[in-house]
This record gives C-alpha cells, sequence and structure tokens, in this order.
C-alpha cells in the first residue's frame, strides 16, 4: 500500500499578488518535507505567478470546465489552467455544487475535462447535517462517491476529499469514529468500481483541518492526506499541518 499523504491547501476566493510570499513559504515547508505531497489550489488569477514560487509544492486549480473551450463567458478550461501552471485541480466541492448547482455528473464530466489537460484532480464528496444526522451518512456520501466518480478513475491522478459540509469553516469536526467509518466506506464503494486500485487512490479529510487536529486525524487508517482551507493560508497556519503529515 504505503500510500503517500497528501496536504492540499484550498484558498478559495482568497488571495491577491500580495500573498504569493505565503505560497514561497509553503512551497519552502513542502520542500522540507518531501516525505508528504503538498499543494496550493489557488485562486485561477494567482497561478501563473505562484508556479514561479512554489518551490516544493504544486499549483493546483479549484474547479475547470467540462469543455476544453468554446462560448462559456467567464468560464476557465482545464487546458486554460494546466497552461497557466496548474498540475491538479479540485472538481465537486461542496462550495460549487451549491452556490453553482453542479451535479455528480458535471463533477464526473470537469474530472474527465481536467484528465484530458494532463491535470489530477481531487474529487469532493461530503453530507449535510441533515443528512448526518439523519444517520444514514456513509451510504449518501458513498452513493454521491460513485455518481460523481469519472470513467477510468485510477489512482495514479485522482484523489478524493470527504469534507462534510457542516464541518467546512465551522471549527466542528466529526467524531475520529465517524472519520474512520466514513474513509473506510468510501475505500469500499471504491473497490466495488475500481477493484483492487481503490487500495492506493487517496482518500483526504477535509473540514475545520488545523495545526491542532491534523495529527490525530492523519492517523486515521483510511485518512491519507487532507484538503484544508481557512488553516492553508498562511505558511505560519499550514506548517504544522504539514508537519503532522509528514
Ligand atoms: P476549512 O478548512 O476552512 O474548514 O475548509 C475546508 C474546505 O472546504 C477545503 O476545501
Amino acid at each position: 500500500m504505503g500510500r503517500r499523504k497528501l496536504v492540499v491547501g484550498n484558498w478559495k476566493m482568497n488571495g491577491l499578488r500580495a500573498q504569493l510570499g505565503e505560497v514561497e513559504a509553503i512551497g519552502g515547508l513542502a520542500r522540507d518535507h518531501a516525505a508528504v505531497e503538498v499543494g496550493l489550489c489557488l485562486p485561477a488569477t494567482l497561478i501563473a505567478a505562484a508556479d514561479g514560487v512554489k518551490g516544493g509544492a504544486f499549483i493546483g486549480a479549484q474547479d475547470c470546465h467540462m469543455k476544453a473551450n468554446g462560448a462559456h463567458t467567464g468560464c476557465l478550461s482545464a487546458v486554460m489552467l494546466a497552461e497557466a501552471g496548474a498540475s491538479w485541480t479540485i472538481v465537486g466541492h461542496s462550495e460549487r455544487r451549491q452556490d453553482q448547482g453542479e451535479t455528480d455528473a458535471d463533477i464526473a464530466a470537469k474530472a474527465l475535462a481536467a484528465k484530458a489537460a494532463g491535470l489530477k484532480v481531487i474529487l469532493c464528496v461530503g453530507e449535510s447535517l441533515d443528512v448526518r444526522d439523519a444517520g444514514n451518512a456513509e451510504a449518501v456520501v458513498s452513493a454521491q462517491l460513485l455518481a460523481s466518480l469519472p470513467e477510468g478513475a485510477a489512482s495514479d491522478w485522482l484523489a478524493i476529499a470527504y469534507e462534510p459540509i457542516w464541518a467546512i469553516g465551522t471549527g466542528r469536526i466529526p467524531t475520529m469514529e465517524a472519520v474512520a467509518t466514513m474513509h473506510a466506506a468510501l475505500r469500499a464503494a471504491l473497490a466495488s468500481r475500481i477493484g483492487a486500485d481503490a487500495d492506493a487512490m487517496r482518500i483526504l479529510y477535509g473540514g475545520s483541518m488545523n495545526g491542532d487536529n491534523a495529527a490525530e486525524l492523519l492517523a486515521i487508517a483510511d485518512v491519507d492526506g487532507g484538503l484544508i482551507g481557512g488553516a492553508s493560508l498562511t505558511a505560519e497556519k499550514f506548517a504544522p499541518v504539514i508537519a503532522a503529515a509528514a
């Protein structure tokens, strides 16, 4: 097995050129912790500039269009993001599923477009608080994962991020037992679709992950890294998360 830990910052709609110093500092942390794969998914406006200061980190995007080009005002294709310097992209973040009404089918199509452009992909899934409280979160999120999973899903280009919606930006996280149960369920769901390669696919946890809880979360058997929002915005906050993964 030996899945290399993957720790990725998602800056969401944060970051101007003034923050490129943080990118550079995080790139330095990545170089110092080469056992961990570290990346930053930045606003598209920063990708090209960040590519020059990324150090040991990779630069990723936060979304891509499902087409390579065309009449889609305001959208960016995976080809464009790759040319700008991205080597990964997130697809299916819950904020886009909610704000932009993205469906599971859209997300699978975006993942395939990213792969065609040479990008690796982090595909996000996660349940609402209502689903969690109803007690069937594993079944709902497993179904969401299988519905969003692209054709040809494989561990060499795809990683999964489990992000409970109610844990994002709230300071609340599930119990360690709940995270362990969910990640094991998602790996079983992957195995039902892609067989033995499910063992090699990284399943990240995301949602209020920070320097205080990262070590405990990353010690869970099926937790292969993290997708981190707020605690990735500065090198000072991100450093203990990267160190915990190393
Ligand atoms: P926070 O770490 O700010 O809770 O955000 C998590 C997230 O949504 C990462 O994609």
